[in-house]
């Protein structure tokens, strides 16, 4: 007798995917409306892109939101562009909260506004129990800043005589850097079609899938997400292992 072909199983999806959320600016322009345009919609998709992730089955989702280098932008978009952070912060905690979502922040917090600073550290504080998703967000964010931060701190516990310089392996560095206890991100989506990482968790993607798409971060949400979840399934992932 003929078996019945077992359903195939859906393969699982990617515990820890990472975006850099670019095009907002592009996006405005196509509208003839200014980069702030571009931004607040830009929040839109963050909304869109989380509580997916959160329904396909993803644990944990980074999001680039400023980089080291954004401060180079005029003094009134990098405004724009924290008004829209407190904006977020703001109005989406208690949804997130509700939701069993944990918030993070990555990233050198001593350039930001105390205001800014205090919304973090309360958001952080009323989420640390929830186990559901986390939702990670770099502001101020550099990876190698991160990396340098990391490397002091290890030398003045060196210098102190607290730890012995023969001990520092990869797990112990890990443990310095912002994103400790946080596992390395398996997929990472660039928006808008620049290939590049822009010092976005460099340490961290040594093996992560890279997938770059032309669509602008306004326009990405549950299906672009889905999109790349597909190609992530159909990548063989190696880790230096040989192929099948
Ligand atoms: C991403 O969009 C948002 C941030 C970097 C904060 P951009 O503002 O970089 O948009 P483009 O690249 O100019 O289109
Ligand atoms: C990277 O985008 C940073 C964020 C998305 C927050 P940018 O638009 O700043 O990157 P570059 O300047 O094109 O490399
Ligand atoms: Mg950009």
């Amino acid at each position: 007798m003929l078996q019945q072909p077992l359903a195939a199983a859906k393969p699982p999806p990617p515990v820890h995917v990472a975006i850099i959320m670019d095009g907002n600016g592009r996006w405005a322009k196509a509208r003839g409306l200014p980069r702030v345009a571009g931004h607040r919609a830009g929040a839109d998709a963050v909304r869109r892109t989380l509580y997916a992730c959160r329904d396909l089955g993803v644990r944990y989702l980074t999001l680039y939101a400023f980089s080291s280098e954004n401060w180079k932008r005029p003094p009134t978009e990098v405004e724009d562009l924290f008004g829209l952070l407190r904006l977020y912060l703001r109005r989406e905690l208690a949804e997130l909260h509700a939701n069993g979502v944990r918030l993070r922040v990555i990233g050198e917090r001593s350039r930001l506004a105390p205001d800014v600073v205090a919304l973090i550290t309360d958001a952080e504080k009323m989420t640390a129990g929830n186990t559901r998703f986390t939702l990670i967000i770099a502001i101020n964010y550099g990876g190698q800043a991160e990396i340098v931060a990391a490397a002091r701190r290890l030398a003045e516990e060196a210098k102190s005589g607290r730890l012995d310089p023969a001990a520092i392996d990869e797990a112990m560095f890990e443990r310095f850097l912002d994103t400790h206890e946080i596992p390395n991100p398996d997929l990472l989506i660039r928006t808008s079609g620049e290939q590049r990482l822009s010092n976005f968790l460099l340490w961290q993607s040594a093996y992560t899938e890279f997938l770059f798409t032309p669509t602008l971060w306004p326009d990405f949400g549950r299906e672009a997400l889905e999109e790349a979840i597909d190609e992530f399934h159909r990548r063989e992932r190696r880790f230096g292992a040989a192929g099948e």
